[in-house]
């Protein structure tokens, strides 16, 4: 099968949502599927459907909105087992493009003690399963888990046999992220010269950060003929995360000429390698960082807030004589803006409506009365609003998990010689007003006090922190916490321009996420066992 660009293939939803803390209702799954189209992602990885019933609700939501004529090709992941390649299949049936991903791990040791089977039941379930899979959809891509540990001549073997039984994409997962460039770039290699018919399928490859190459890995697989690269935004995932989209796609997009070869054409070809808009960037990262609380360091390459800030004085000066003395890529080609001051309070419901389209945001009536409201408040407060707060203002407002507890009042005192005091009211799920006062360290410490007392929900706070949106002593601040019960972590975010509002606001956000998955009913107990991601 010739290719002559690269399918980028997003696993956010799936892999990235494997991320500790990092899970999704659906509407959000959604918000961010919705986002990957417009970025101008090939395939969504849309989530597990045999999982949980959520799982198989979200993909096949996502596959009827997003996955239309003209956008993204919707996937489902699946173990090689009937069960979980029905599901995956009625899962993305709704799609107009529908993928079913099937996998089962080669490496000796994923035989011996995960899945005690041999080689000879590994590859006869593989050509099985692939060929069940053909016959619900066409579109069938197969992975042999932990490749990267796999005998080299086993994974040739049971390759070919996949392709045989209809799969068309044959994914290369370096699965615990142990192979260097060289060696992956080599199995690439090892598998176009040996595997028989492998003119028929796709190479992709799927690849964890845990020593910090996955983004290498990729790009020594692109020169050696991998034309799908499975990655997420922010590069979340299970561990150590996923090889981010951003970098590999801004590494394609700036060093074209030198990957231009690899793909047979001539070096100073300006057609893009990959089909993504990268001024959507930006955005999603933001977007994917809000909702899932997974924060981006700042000095992630691409997308964190230092990535295109010069902070050494010859740095800056060099910048102000040519840009591109210090600077290898213009930030607007990731979207971001100049943060212009757009809106103030006397902007009216349509100024505000239009803007956000132009900044690519759909939203509902709904979502666009309360995002308005929200607006008018932080106007009043502050009299410049940036594409940066409207940004801020629109996450906050469709990220909100259905508000099982709701905050009414929070109300502190504090300061140099007094005891900070909290005072909040909570409506709970049954729709009782509570009321309750607490004493704390601090301010925050002493609003999430008084929050615990009246919802009792017991819980670890783990994580805490504050950003401000923009400059300025009026800024919107964004707090993004992160819980622990149990062996579950669940994350909150809020804005606001006062920080102990939005610190109690994503305390409840958190809150209202814990509580939504102790009330999901159980999956039945079916055969096989339905697997947890951390099983995966
Ligand atoms: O890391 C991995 O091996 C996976 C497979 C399911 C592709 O996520
Ligand atoms: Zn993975």
């Amino acid at each position: 099968m010739t290719q002559d660009r690269i399918i980028i293939f997003d696993t956010t939803l799936r892999d990235g949502e494997q991320s500790p803390g990092a899970s999704l209702n659906v509407e959000e799954k959604l918000t961010i599927a919705r986002q990957l189209a417009r970025l101008g992602v090939d395939v969504i990885e849309a989530g597990f459907p045999y999982a949980s019933p959520g799982d198989f609700e979200a993909v096949q939501r996502i596959a009827e909105a997003v996955g239309t004529e003209n956008g993204p090709t919707i996937c489902g992941l699946a173990r090689a087992t009937r069960a979980d390649i029905a599901a995956a299949g009625a899962a993305v049936k709704p799609a107009y493009r529908g993928r079913i991903h099937t996998f089962i791990a080669t490496s000796d040791i994923h035989l011996e003690y995960k899945l005690k089977k041999t080689r000879a039941e590994v590859l006869e379930i593989t050509g099985e399963m692939v060929a069940y899979a053909k016959s619900l959809v066409d579109d069938v891509e197969f992975s042999p888990e932990d490749a990267g540990r796999s005998d080299p001549e086993f994974l040739y073997q049971v390759l070919e046999r996949a392709i045989a039984a209809g799969a068309t994409t044959v994914n290369i997962p370096d699965t615990v992220g142990y192979t260097t460039p060289s060696e992956f770039g080599a199995i690439i290699r090892g598998i176009k010269e040996n595997v028989p018919n492998i003119d028929q399928a796709i190479i992709s490859v799927h690849g964890h950060n845990d020593l910090g190459l996955a983004v290498a890995n990729f790009l020594e697989a692109v020169k050696n003929g991998a034309r799908q690269l499975e990655c997420t935004i922010n590069g979340i995932g299970e561990r150590a995360g996923n090889a981010a989209l951003e970098e590999l796609v801004m590494a394609l997009h700036v060093r074209r000429q030198y990957f231009n070869p690899f793909l047979g054409r001539p070096a100073d070809s300006q057609e893009p390698l990959t089909n993504i808009d990268t001024r959507q960037i930006y955005k999603t990262s933001r977007l994917v960082s809000n909702l899932t609380g997974m924060l981006v360091q700042p000095n992630k390459a691409i997308v964190g807030a230092n990535a295109f800030a010069h902070q050494s004085g010859i740095h800056q000066d060099g910048v102000l004589k040519h840009k591109q003395t210090y600077e290898i890529m213009d930030a607007q080609s990731i979207g971001l803006t100049d943060n212009q001051i757009v809106l103030g309070k006397l902007s009216g419901r349509h100024a505000f409506a239009t803007r956000l389209k132009e900044l690519g945001f759909e939203l509902s009536e709904t979502e666009l009365n309360n995002a308005f409201l929200r607006f008018k408040a932080v106007a009043d407060k502050k009299k410049e609003v940036t594409d940066w707060d409207l940004e801020s203002i629109v996450n906050d407002e469709i990220q909100q998990p259905p508000e099982l507890f709701r905050l009414e009042l929070v109300q502190v005192t504090c300061g140099d010689g007094s005891r900070p005091t909290a005072t909040v009211t909570v409506r709970t799920p049954d729709g009782v007003e509570l009321t309750d006062a607490a004493i704390g360290t601090g301010p925050v410490d002493a609003v999430y006090k008084a929050i615990n007392r009246v919802v009792n929900v017991p819980n670890q706070l783990i994580e805490f922190s504050v950003q401000s949106v923009t400059a300025g002593i009026d800024a919107i601040g964004e707090v993004t916490i992160r819980l622990r019960q149990d062996q579950s972590i669940f994350s909150g975010h809020a804005a606001n321009t006062d920080i102990i509002v939005a610190s109690a606001r994503a305390y409840i956000n958190a809150l209202n996420r814990l509580y939504a998955a102790q009330q999901q009913p159980k999956t039945e107990a079916t055969e096989p066992p339905v697997p947890t991601p951390a099983t995966i």
